[in-house]
């Protein structure tokens, strides 16, 4: 089986060495673009291996933005105003998807007019039954959506939520289990503040541990843009301190590192890694440049009309490092 360990006594049973394809995937057209560049001709490109960061990446990897509304609004009336934040985004250049509150996934699900993808921000992963309260991947897969978001620090225990908090092995199986059924997932991993404060080596050590029961997933993932890691700080969510654009990347590159090592060089140079933390339009542009950030996961812009700016301002900075 796939997926590391079982959850709950629950395994469930997987081909042992399973491929990711999906033919029905709108996003054929990405494979060719993020086709395999192995990650010595990456880092070639970006001017040299270990720690250098380049100032003209060329990774070729589209951006993805996301938002996050979380438990937001409070009304159903507010909705509208918060989709067309969504559909004011130029979606050409990048990928963009939003994680309505559960309740509202079904209100707004077919609202979207420009391309952009809905993402649960949680799914079971034994489908369809006797499961009080949860959203199945089946049901998200019967009503067209593409990718589901998991892993988020507030579902893994932070903020003191009265949710039991979701461990590594269970956040596997939800993973493998969403690749089954033929949905694209975020993946969300980063460290609290008493981490990041013993510096870059126990930061590293972190998200290597909240990486470890996906490796096999991801050994097995044919099309690398059907997972996005979205790497967030659980110190720069919701509070306004962002982490500096040169911290970003330093950890950007060292999850690529790690996955080129752990996974294979073409998964690391393919797969798109997302900053999250207190992103917003002005601290866009800067990390934006960051040849290892490929997007963003907002929280709190994603409810103002600046989410669009954000969109703007990454598919901005990887167009312009194209040349
Ligand atoms: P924030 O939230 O942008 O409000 O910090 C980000 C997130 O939790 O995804």
């Amino acid at each position: 089986m796939h997926g590391g360990k079982g959850f709950g006594g629950g395994e469930a049973t997987r081909d042992p060495a399973p491929t990711y394809i999906n033919p029905n995937d709108p996003k054929g057209k990405q494979q060719a673009i993020h086709k395999a560049e192995s990650f010595a001709e990456y880092l070639a490109k970006r001017g040299g291996g270990g720690g250098a960061m380049p100032s003209r990446p060329t990774s070729g990897r589209r951006p993805i933005v996301g938002g996050n509304w979380k438990c937001n609004p409070a009304s159903p009336y507010d909705l509208p105003a918060l989709v067309a934040n969504i559909n004011a985004c130029d979606t050409s250049s990048c990928d963009v998807y939003v994680c309505p509150s559960p309740l509202h996934v079904g209100i707004v699900y077919q609202s979207f007019n420009n391309g952009a993808y809905v993402a649960p921000q949680n799914c079971n992963f034994k489908g369809c039954g006797a499961f009080t309260g949860e959203m199945a991947v089946d049901q998200m897969e019967a009503m067209g959506i593409k990718w589901c978001l998991i892993g988020h620090s507030e579902r893994r225990g932070e903020f003191g939520l009265p949710t039991p908090a979701e461990s590594n092995a269970l956040l596997a199986t939800k993973l493998a289990y969403i690749l089954d059924k033929g949905l694209n997932c975020i993946f969300c991993i980063g460290e609290p503040l008493p981490i990041r404060e013993n510096g870059i080596d126990a930061v590293m050590a972190e998200c290597r541990a909240q990486l470890n029961e996906i490796l096999p997933i991801l050994r097995g993932l044919s099309d690398h843009s059907r997972v996005v890691i979205a790497y967030e700080p659980v110190w720069a969510i919701g509070t306004g301190v962002t982490a500096s654009p040169m911290q970003a990347q330093e950890t950007h590159a060292g999850i690529r590192q790690y996955l080129a090592s752990a996974v294979s060089p073409q998964l690391a140079a393919n797969i798109r890694i997302q900053y999250g933390g207190s992103a917003n339009a002005a601290n866009a542009p800067e990390l934006s440049a960051q040849p290892d950030i490929d997007g963003f996961l907002v929280g709190g812009a994603s409810l103002k009309p600046e989410f669009a700016q954000i969109v703007a301002a990454i598919a901005a900075a990887k167009a312009s490092a194209r040349f």
